[in-house]
């Protein structure tokens, strides 16, 4: 791994275990951050997008007054180059996290998610009731230009009873314990697109 990428890991990593969240700006450069989000809307253009719901499996249900946006899985096998560089940053990611925090992980998943404007998701926990492989949940923002009048912070609600508010500022990655903190994500006044994942264990 190039050292100044295992430099801004080392501050995330810290910040996680300090706080149980990390913040890492510019974790998507300009290009890949247009060419992402220039996917996203193309493909839900296109009607490739579901509206998002609760629980997995037979329990799932689609609950607009819990949840509005509207998702994509990505192919982890995926041959565009942009999304072959996101991943290949995750696994990177992945293999210092295992490194240095001994978190066992093996995979991830990730899907797009675009908010319509007006629309959120209520207070969470990611992990589902009968699967703990989510161990961590990580957020990478894909929107250009965005503004603190435009809305749509992520809320995540810490251990200490206190609470952050993260703008969905684009190429900024978040990445918190999958089982530990609630969050929420505010509705905004325009549409808000992310990639959001889990890093998985067995
Ligand atoms: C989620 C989620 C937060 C965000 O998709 O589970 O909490 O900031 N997303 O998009
Ligand atoms: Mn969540």
């Amino acid at each position: 791994m190039a050292m100044p990428l295992m430099e801004i890991f080392d501050t995330l990593i810290d910040n996680i275990t300090e706080q149980g969240y990390g913040i890492l700006d510019g974790f998507l450069n300009p290009s890949e951050l247009k060419s992402l989000s220039q996917i996203l809307r193309q493909r839900h253009s296109d009607g490739a997008f579901k509206t998002a719901g609760i629980g997995q499996g037979s329990e799932h249900q689609v609950k607009a007054g819990i949840r509005g946006d509207h998702i994509l899985w990505l192919d982890e096998y995926s041959t565009d180059p942009a999304e072959k560089a996101f991943f290949e940053k995750i696994n990177d990611l992945i293999q210092y996290l295992n490194r240095t925090c001994f978190l066992g992980l093996r995979d991830f998943e990730f899907h797009y998610a675009l908010y319509p404007i007006g629309t959120f998701y209520k207070r969470h926990l990611d992990r589902f009731r009968h699967d703990s492989r989510r161990k961590m949940s990580v957020i990478c923002y894909l929107n250009e230009n965005w503004e603190p009048t435009d809305g749509g912070e992520l809320v995540v609600y810490l251990s200490n009873g206190e609470s952050i508010k993260v703008s969905p500022t684009g190429g900024r990655l978040v990445c918190f314990e999958a089982d530990k903190l609630e969050h929420e994500v505010l509705p905004a006044t325009r549409e808000r697109l992310s990639l959001t994942g889990w890093l998985r264990t067995y």
